[in-house]
């Protein structure tokens, strides 16, 4: 998957990103010596075994010998794929990933982004004007939308013609199909292209940058479909999008929690009661990505449901997917409006301080969740207490997070009447699966050769770089590890600010990758940094003096056949009396 973004972009991406701050933000550290340490996120635990080197930008669970860099922590905690890692550390850096001439392998296109903002440009230009976005104008007003929060939002309009956005935007056959291929025109069986939105008030839906990426458009009056939206791009997938985020931390400097409503105009309704929380998924029930995302942002998350029947279903799914990401540290709770009313009519109708009162009492999950399961089971009677704690067995199987399991545990040991010893033997409560990971490997390096030495040394430190200025005769070392060694000295003169985590990441994707990363972790107790550095010396000499020897046998044996050129002689000569 590498190799296409340039490797300068990484490189300037990691050493502008804080690996202690970008775990720290997932899995609270604390610092313990040099280092920060936690329970590792990837195995269950309950001592620290993992930690985070700052310096080093590298981290390493002595556990389960996951270890890594800033792109690998995201790959693996937040289970992204290495493009999206990289795009969510450049994204958090306002940095743009570059696209290098001739590769397919970025594949979203900045063509798209900037078309859909003339496209938001165009539908806001026609809601302002009288005899275009008139009919707009009288919904918003009717439905009691204010100017301002329109404009915030970007609210515009987009008429009933079949060709207005055509005409306005699609200038070329190439910005035609650019048209169709972010979702905006649609190409009909003749080839002819037509407008996807017609006489509909448009939602933009921005990316985390704020950026365009998609629409969703509501119809006047009546009508199917009520919303219609952007259908998937290379630029939009609605599953991953949250409408409302990038206004929110917009308008927050620091958001303390986010509320997740159902509908664009619940978002934009509570906006202009000012409450500028809250976040809406486009028409799909809330993942897990949407949560790993929002937690990235605050820790507290509160659902805002229907009191009814759908409502409530809801909210146990989502209870079911928020689960295996609670932590002490971060809160879900779940608020339920009468039956039949939404966000956008409740703040109308009782205004933002009794809204956020409501809010305030929302119930926390695992409230919701025994309280929920309490309705089926009657915890009077044996049988129901027993239905009732395999029920909640099931859910707790699905927290990771090993002290909350236990005070849920608890919880549920006092409402049914059972110590925790009882029940956890009754529940039997499995530990957490080990992740298997690509990137795991065993701690220690096989033997202790100088080559292993060099690498290992220079990995854990790159400016020993500057020790060696001449890399050529490396050419001529047989061992396994000289190519490595001389790319990554070559490497560090010309870069010789990489870190150790910036460093390896010129070979992810290669067994080289693999070795360098095993030897990070190598703990070679020689911890003081003028030792280091002669040991480094001591075994750059070594690898030489092997290859002066390798030399001066193969120049030895020539000669005996008379196969030498006048310079080899010289070479010979010079090396047999030792001023090599
Ligand atoms: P209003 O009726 O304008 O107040 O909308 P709402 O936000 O209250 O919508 P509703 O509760 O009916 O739906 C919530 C969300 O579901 C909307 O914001 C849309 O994202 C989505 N949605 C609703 N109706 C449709 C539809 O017909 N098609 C699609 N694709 N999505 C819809
Ligand atoms: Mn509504």
């Amino acid at each position: 998957m590498k190799g296409r973004i340039p490797q300068a972009f990484l490189d300037e991406v990691l050493a502008r990103t804080d690996l202690v701050e970008l775990v720290d933000s997932r899995v609270p550290l604390k610092k313990s010596g040099h280092n920060f340490s936690a329970c590792c996120p990837f195995h269950n635990e309950k001592t620290p075994s993992f930690n985070v080197n700052q310096d080093k930008q590298f981290f390493h669970c002595f556990g389960c010998g996951i270890s890594g860099n800033a792109i690998s922590f995201l790959m693996e905690y937040d289970r992204l794929e290495f493009l999206d890692a990289v795009d969510d550390l450049a994204s958090t850096l306002g940095m743009e990933i570059p696209r290098e001439a001739g590769t397919a392998e970025v594949p979203v296109s900045s063509d798209l982004y900037d078309l859909m903002s003339e496209a938001s440009q165009y539908f806001q230009q026609l809601l302002k004007k009288k005899a275009d976005g008139g009919k707009g104008v009288d919904y918003l007003q009717k439905r009691g939308l204010s100017g301002e929060v329109a404009r915030d939002y970007g609210i515009g309009y987009a008429t009933n013609k079949w060709d207005g956005l055509l005409k306005a935007l699609g200038g070329s056959s190439d910005r035609q199909q650019k048209l169709v291929d972010t979702g905006m025109l649609i190409k009909n069986d003749n080839g002819k292209c037509y407008d996807r939105f017609r006489e509909r008030v448009m939602f933009p839906i921005r990316d985390r940058r704020g950026k365009v990426i998609a629409f969703g458009g509501r119809i006047l009056d009546q009508g199917e479909p009520k919303y219609l939206n952007s259908p998937e791009t290379p630029i939009f997938h609605k599953g991953r999008e949250l409408y409302g985020l990038f206004e929110a931390r917009q308008a927050n400097r620091k958001l303390k929690n986010i509320l997740i409503v159902e509908g664009y105009m619940d978002v934009v309704a509570l906006a202009q009661f000012d409450i500028t929380n809250a976040v809406a998924t486009l028409g799909t029930a809330t993942n897990e990505f949407h949560l790993q995302q929002l937690f990235k942002v605050v820790n507290e998350i509160i659902f805002c449901f229907d009191g009814d029947k759908a409502g409530l279903a809801a909210a146990w799914k989502a209870l079911e997917i928020a689960l295996p990401l609670i932590r002490g540290d971060r809160l879900v709770r779940f608020m339920f409006l009468p039956d039949g009313e939404d966000p956008d009519t409740i703040v109308r109708a009782i205004g933002k301080d009794a809204f956020v009162e409501q809010q305030n009492q929302a119930v926390p999950l695992s409230q919701f969740m025994f309280k929920h399961l309490e309705l089926g089971n009657d915890l009077a009677t044996a049988d129901g207490r027993s239905s009732y704690v395999a029920r909640i067995k099931k859910l707790l199987e699905k927290v990771t997070d090993p002290v909350l399991k236990e005070l849920l545990v608890t919880e549920l040991g006092e409402r049914v009447h059972l110590s925790t010893d009882q029940l956890n033997q009754a529940m039997k409560i499995e530990k957490s699966k080990v992740q298997q990971s690509t990137n795991r490997i065993s701690g220690k390096p096989k033997t202790i050769t100088p080559m292993r030495m060099v690498i290992g040394l220079l990995v854990q430190n790159p400016t020993l770089a500057k020790q060696v200025n001449d890399t050529q005769w490396l050419e001529h070392v047989s061992q396994p590890g000289a190519p490595l060694l001389k790319a990554m000295l070559e490497m560090l003169h010309s870069n010789p600010h990489l870190t150790t985590g910036a460093l390896i990441e010129h070979w992810r994707g290669s067994d080289e990758h693999r070795q360098l990363t095993t030897l990070v972790s190598w703990e070679h107790l020689i911890n003081d940094t003028e030792k280091v550095v002669t040991t480094f010396c001591d075994s750059i000499d070594k690898l030489f003096t092997e290859i002066k020897h390798i030399r001066l046998d193969d120049l030895i044996n020539r000669q005996k056949q008379k196969l030498l050129s006048e310079n080899e002689k010289l070479e010979l000569k010079q090396l047999l009396s030792g001023s090599f």
